[in-house]
């Protein structure tokens, strides 16, 4: 007979307050949070009377969906038939043809001001929902409920919005956006256990790059505490789970609020920070042959991938700077696979065109390469105009 020891309890839900200054809003982490909903939209959406629903088309489990729609009826929120938008985005089709479907079903279930667009589904989706939630009617409020690891940690949090413009055949990410805090975000765990493995840990890249930088903003312990959780984490274990997503928000939470529109000139303090591991990534993800193992049918890379292995480039180039000392990126490389990400990347071109591409990262301005790179264990700062060298022999270190 299963004694009660046996069930696991259901871990505490936790909430964390982002308190920016455009916009004040509440992130609930748990286990099962979706199905308790009702109350948090009401208090989260007075007035709202309408919600257009995004729905990430390779959600398959009907009943996520039915929980959500139960929460919305019982906060007393309509959501017409012809506002329920299924789509499944890849960053191929993260652009402004997407965006209008789903501002064209808004207009057409007549949503006003006061109404609401709900997004279920990863990243890329959220971009691109929260995007149109920003631009109908110059603006109405949306909710976020991330379903993947890595949108909870990372882009459900903070209220950049947007799509990928393609310009004369090359494609600049996040061209066209802007700033738009959600209302609510509920980051519910359960989601995450159907994730696939390679989708699931990708996320953890983003998380360990909060770790890296998490001295600065009120957890120093982070870093080490993921280290030691791995085995948990990567068995889906839903407290620790819940752990993870909601410390990994609250350091996001701190540097939002500290710099929400990304303009602080402080290198060690603001929103840019976060671009940790990015300006190597972004340059590296976009490549159609760059794998992350021999088996070029798994290119391309990931994001979190591109983002794991773009921590190891920094910290390279942060050793060969001098910035910290030797030894640093082999610790990563031994944390990122136990974490199952990759720490080589096969089929790079060369280190000079890798450069010229993180040359004309949106990051950097006039042409001088800024880099973000740790200088001790859990704090990082901003780096202008690294020698072209010393950045080619980091992209080195991640060569397969
Ligand atoms: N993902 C980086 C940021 O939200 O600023």
């Amino acid at each position: 007979m299963e004694s009660q020891h046996d069930i696991p309890p259901t871990p505490a839900e936790r909430i964390i307050e982002v308190r920016a200054p455009s916009r004040s809003y509440d992130v609930i982490v748990g286990a099962g949070v979706h199905s308790n909903l009702a109350e948090p939209i009401r208090r989260a959406l007075p007035g709202a009377r309408k919600a257009a629903l995004v729905v990430d088309a390779g959600i398959t489990a009907e009943s996520m969906i039915d929980v959500l729609m139960g929460a919305l009826a019982s906060a007393g929120l309509e959501v017409p038939e012809n506002a329920r938008v299924s789509l499944r985005p890849s960053e191929a089709d993260k652009n402004l043809a997407t965006a209008q479907r789903i501002l064209h079903a808004m207009a057409a279930a007549k949503l006003e001001r006061n109404d609401v667009v709900i997004v279920l589904g990863g990243g890329v989706l959220g971009d691109i929902a929260g995007f149109a939630a920003a631009s109908y009617r110059r603006g109405i409020r949306w909710i976020s409920c991330p379903t993947t690891l890595l949108s909870m940690v990372d882009a459900s949090v903070g209220g950049k919005t947007g799509v990928n413009l393609l310009v004369e055949g090359a494609l600049h990410k996040n061209m066209v956006g802007a700033f738009h805090q959600p209302s609510l975000v509920a980051a519910d765990v359960n989601t995450l256990s159907t994730l696939p493995d390679r989708v699931f840990r990708a996320g953890l890249a983003e998380c360990i790059k909060h770790g890296m930088l998490a001295g600065a903003f009120g957890d120093a312990e982070l870093g080490r505490w993921t280290k030691a959780n791995l085995g948990a984490i990567g068995s889906r274990d839903p407290a620790t789970l819940v752990e993870l997503v909601a410390r990994n928000v609250a350091v996001k939470a701190r540097v939002v609020v500290g710099d929400e529109r990304e303009e602080s000139a402080d290198a060690a303090a603001g929103r840019a920070l976060l671009n940790l591991g990015h300006t190597f990534g972004h340059a590296i993800e976009t490549l159609p042959k760059v794998s992350p193992t021999a088996d070029p049918t798994l290119a391309p890379l990931q994001h979190g991938e591109a983002v794991a292995l773009g921590l190891l480039c920094a910290t390279r180039c942060a050793e060969l700077m001098k910035l910290i000392g030797d030894g640093h990126r082999e610790l990563l490389s031994l944390t990122l696979k136990n974490a199952g990400l990759p720490t080589r990347a096969y089929g790079l071109p060369p280190s000079a065109e890798i450069y010229e591409r993180m040359l004309h990262d949106k990051k950097s301005a006039g042409g001088v390469l800024r880099l973000v790179l740790p200088v001790g264990e859990g704090v990082c700062r901003i780096v202008d105009a690294p020698a072209k060298d010393i950045v080619m022999r980091a992209i080195d270190a991640i060569r397969a």
